[in-house]
């Protein structure tokens, strides 16, 4: 065994580089090419590797020391045969140093396809093997930068000596998740809206929304990015309707009931799920089926101060309309009281969304999924409308049917609301 003095091979133009990392203690058995330290300058990080095969004897330097070409990094116990080749070897090294560091200062700016499916290649073998990451070379400051920007060095493909994972990798590896992140936002990402500082422009509240209102935004949101969804609109001459509506109310009066306009139309939609089952139905998750409910029951859309609320009618086909009168009535009053329970919030097939209390000419309501239509109702106005002959005031009721495109066809939705403007005009129809 002889000793023998490991140095620091000829680095080039740089001096006074640090040492940021050691990565063998004394005693350490070395093979020849093993990584010894880590040195960084201004522009690169380099490993050290060992020209020979050795025990460490002694460590020489420090973390934070400044060395040069020659300075003693450690000294090795190895055997005597591999003098020769060890003093051809560092000469390789120091040579092979010089070559990288060249190449890396030409090295383009963009990424070769071959070296794009290398690195993918490199991320994929790293995620099938769960010890990889703590693979990982990097110095120090290297990893210091990581843990900074967030990044997962294991994800990371080094292209310093043996791969060692440089300051310039950590930046292209952010730089690339950005420019992946612009592009996803053109497609199915959606881009994050800026905050905005209101008080600047004046005086401002910020007031808490309550959890109705919060749950009602995830759902509505995640309906209208999930929903490709369409709105049919169509027209029902309510006037026999009303007037019939209006006779029974009186009579009703007596017993404390009364009919709005909303108990036809969920008469109008019980016929028509029963006529066109497709709408009383919900999509499969596997995309490949769809589920067609045997039950119909009827979410109706209720304004509250908390936020909107969709109380269920259930089994609203078994209901006429006295018995529907009264649960509409009921379920609106205890969504405004908060009184209902969660099961009277569960298990609608189809919802009604009726603002035509409040007014409105049209309006486009959003699917309540898992649900695959919900009917929009505006308000009923007089017009004179043309009979042929003449003209004649005819109370007209808008209707907007917004349904999943992934589910219904164009064609059915328009059949579907001419089911229903039909037996809007015809209340004898409901009985069928
Ligand atoms: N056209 C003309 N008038 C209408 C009408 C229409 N489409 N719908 C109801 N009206 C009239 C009623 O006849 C009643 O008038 P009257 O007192 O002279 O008889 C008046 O408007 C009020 O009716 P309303 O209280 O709305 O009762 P309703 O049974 O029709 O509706 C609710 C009950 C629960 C649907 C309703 O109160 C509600 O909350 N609507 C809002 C739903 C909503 O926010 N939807 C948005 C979802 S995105």
């Amino acid at each position: 065994m002889m000793k023998e003095k490991v140095c620091v091979p000829d680095i080039g133009e740089a001096s006074d580089v640090e040492v940021i990392e050691i990565l063998v203690k004394q005693g350490d058995q070395v093979s020849r090419d093993d990584s010894l330290v880590v040195l960084e300058s201004d522009k690169a990080s380099m490993e050290i590797p060992s020209p020979v095969e050795g025990v460490v004897e002694s460590i020489e330097v420090k973390v934070g020391d400044k060395v040069d070409a020659g300075d003693t990094i450690l000294v090795m116990l190895t055997e005597i045969k591999e003098l020769p080749q060890e003093i051809e070897h560092s000469e390789e090294v120091a040579s092979s140093i010089d070559i990288v560091s060249e190449a890396r200062q030409h090295r383009p700016e963009t990424v070769t396809q071959q070296e794009a499916v290398l690195q993918e290649q490199s991320r994929e073998n790293l995620d099938r093997d769960p010890t990889a990451k703590s693979k990982v070379h990097a110095g120090p400051s290297v990893r210091k930068q990581a843990r900074e920007y967030g990044v997962d060095l294991s994800r990371v493909t080094g292209s310093g000596n043996f791969g060692r994972v440089i300051k310039e990798d950590v930046v292209a590896y952010v730089k690339n998740r950005l420019s992946q992140q612009v592009s996803d936002a053109v497609g199915a990402g959606i881009p994050a809206m800026p905050e905005v500082d209101f008080s600047k422009f004046g005086e401002v509240e910020v007031v808490s929304r309550s959890r109705i209102q919060q749950a009602s935004a995830r759902n509505l949101h995640r309906s209208w990015l999930n929903i490709p969804l369409v709105t049919q609109f169509d027209q029902a001459d309510i006037t026999g309707l009303e007037s019939f509506r209006k006779e029974q109310n009186i009579r009703l009066a007596e017993q404390g009931i009364k009919m709005t306009p909303l108990v036809f139309f969920i008469r109008a939609v019980v016929s028509g799920l029963q006529t066109y089952p497709q709408f009383n139905a919900s999509l499969h998750p596997d995309g490949e089926h769809i589920i067609h409910k045997k039950y119909i029951n009827i979410g109706i859309a209720v304004e509250t101060e908390d936020g909107l609320v969709v109380p269920v009618i259930r089994d609203a086909d078994k209901k006429g309309l006295i018995a529907l009168a009264g649960e509409s009535a009921n379920l609106a009053r205890q969504a405004r009281e908060k009184s209902l329970n969660i099961d009277a919030l569960q298990g609608a097939t189809f919802t009604i969304s009726s603002l035509g209390g409040i007014g409105g000419t049209s309006f486009t309501p959003l699917v309540n999924a898992p649900e695959v239509a919900i009917l929009g109702v505006s308000r009923a106005r007089i017009e004179a409308v043309y009979d042929g002959e003449d003209f004649k005031p005819r109370t007209i009721l808008p209707l907007a049917l917004s349904y999943d495109h992934r589910a219904i066809d164009g064609a059915e939705a328009a059949r579907f609301t001419d089911h229903l403007a039909r037996v809007l005009s015809d209340t004898r129809l409901m009985l069928l």
